[in-house]
Parts: structure tokens; sequence; C-alpha cells
């Protein structure tokens, strides 16, 4: 199987991706986990992006179109990926079809988690992440067992650097000029899958399951 996860930022995209990819075996390719890795390590790439993103911009075009297509080719991907967070604008959803074609595979699925403003805004401030691993929570929506401590590895949990009110202001900008209107070129493949991202994580959660289910059938 292979999806894409859109929404704005704080739709829960990353929650319902990483639940997705353990229930269907497939790699979860988030282009914003991959650049806040390369920024902890240090890397060249990671500098660079790290200028954009902490204050709400785009990476240039370039050098993610160069990571997702890398990505996609390798081997364990075979079995099927999510893309969270990529496509982000139209030049980037061309460039994924130009990557498809040359792998030889498909998109079976566009899944859109449709939330309010004022919704997404006490997410975004609410969630804390993993320093170690990475695992998403919210302080009032899905708390850890022991505050501030994950529940996976013990690690301690911290914000994100861009989770600040004045850079949510400039993604949220960013998503409805650049992304949004990417709805309306998946709408027109038929691949578009409107969901409900105010309903809770497991209700959700089966509703994508019912729905990729009856896909198959
Ligand atoms: P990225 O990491 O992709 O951030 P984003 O799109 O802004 O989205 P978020 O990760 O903030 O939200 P999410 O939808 O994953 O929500 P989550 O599941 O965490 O990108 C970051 C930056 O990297 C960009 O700004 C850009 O600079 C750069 N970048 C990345 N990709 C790029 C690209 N393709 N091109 C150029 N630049 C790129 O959930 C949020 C919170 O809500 C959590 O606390 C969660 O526990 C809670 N929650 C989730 N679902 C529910 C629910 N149903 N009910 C209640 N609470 C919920
Ligand atoms: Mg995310
Ligand atoms: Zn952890």
């Amino acid at each position: 199987m292979r999806l894409l996860i859109m929404g704005p930022p704080g739709a829960g995209k990353g929650t319902h991706a990483k639940l997705l990819c353990k229930e269907y075996n497939i790699v979860h390719i988030s282009t914003g986990d991959m650049f806040r890795t390369a920024i902890k390590l240090g890397t060249a790439e990671g500098m660079i992006a790290k200028q954009f993103i902490d204050k709400g911009n785009l990476v240039p075009d370039d050098i993610v179109i160069g990571i997702v297509r890398e990505k996609i080719q390798e081997n364990e991907c075979n079995n099927g990926f999510l893309l969270d967070g990529f496509p982000r604008n139209i030049e980037q959803a061309k460039s994924l079809d130009i990557i498809l074609d040359e792998c030889g595979v498909k998109i079976d699925a566009v899944l859109n988690l449709q939330v309010s403003d004022d919704i997404l805004i006490k997410r975004i401030s609410g969630r804390r992440v993993c320093s170690k691993c990475g695992e998403t929570y919210h302080v009032v929506n899905h708390p850890p067992k022991v505050e501030g401590i994950c529940d996976v590895c013990g690690g301690n949990l911290v914000q994100r650097k861009d989770d600040t009110e004045e850079t949510i202001k400039t993604r949220l900008k960013i998503y409805n000029k650049q992304t949004k209107p990417l709805l309306k070129y998946y709408e027109k493949q038929n691949l578009l899958k409107n969901l409900n991202g105010v309903e809770d994580i497991n209700l959700l959660f089966n509703n994508i399951k019912k729905l990729l289910g009856g896909m198959n059938d």
C-alpha cells in the first residue's frame, strides 16, 4: 500500500502515520522527522533546513525532493510507504509523480485530515515529543503515563522549536497558500479521501482502516 497523509500543521498526520505504518507494515516517510534527525546529527543538509524550519518556512524544493527520491528508491519501501508532510506544493507534487513513474508504482489514496484552526493551535501548543525516540504526546489529549517522560523509551519530553505561537501562524499561512491547493490536484485524480480529523485518535484510526479495507475489496 502506498499512501499520502495530508492536513495542516497539527492535524494529526504524524500520529496516524505511525499507527497506519505499524498496521500495514509500510515505511513512514516524514520529511519533517527526517529534517529533525538531520538537525540533531548536525549534517550539512540539516543545518540548511534548520534556518527554514525554525521560522516556519518551507525548506527549498531541491533538498526535499532529493531526500524523498532517495528514500522511496530504498528496498525497504518495496512493500509500501506512507508519505507524511510531502508533497507540500505543486512543484513537489509533480516531482513525486515523476519519482513514482520511475519506480513503476502508484499512490493508492490521499488521506486528508480536516481540522479547524482553533483546534490546531491547541494541539500544537500542547504537543510534547520525546527527545530520544520522537514519539508524540499531548498534555491533555494524549498524555504520557508519567508527566514529561516518554512511555516508550523513558526519554525526556520536549516542545518542538517550531511550535511557538508566531511560527504556527506562518506555518498555517504557508499551508493555506501552497499546500491546500494540492487537495484539488489529488481530487482530480480520484485519490482524495477527506476525513474528520477532530475525532478521537482511536475512532479516526478505525475509520481510516475501514476506508482502506474497503478499497481492497
Ligand atoms: P512537519 O514536521 O511535517 O510539520 P507540520 O506539517 O507542521 O505538521 P506537524 O508535525 O506539526 O503536525 P501533525 O499533523 O504531524 O500532527 P501530530 O500528529 O503531531 O514539518 C515541519 C517543518 O519541516 C515545516 O514547517 C517545514 O519547514 C519543513 N518541511 C517538512 N516537510 C517539508 C516539505 N515537504 N517541503 C518543505 N519543507 C518541509 O499531532 C499534533 C498534536 O495533536 C499531538 O500532540 C497529538 O498528540 C495531538 N493529536 C493528534 N491527533 C489527535 C486527535 N485526533 N485528537 C486529539 N489530539 C490529537
Ligand atoms: Mg508531524
Ligand atoms: Zn521516547
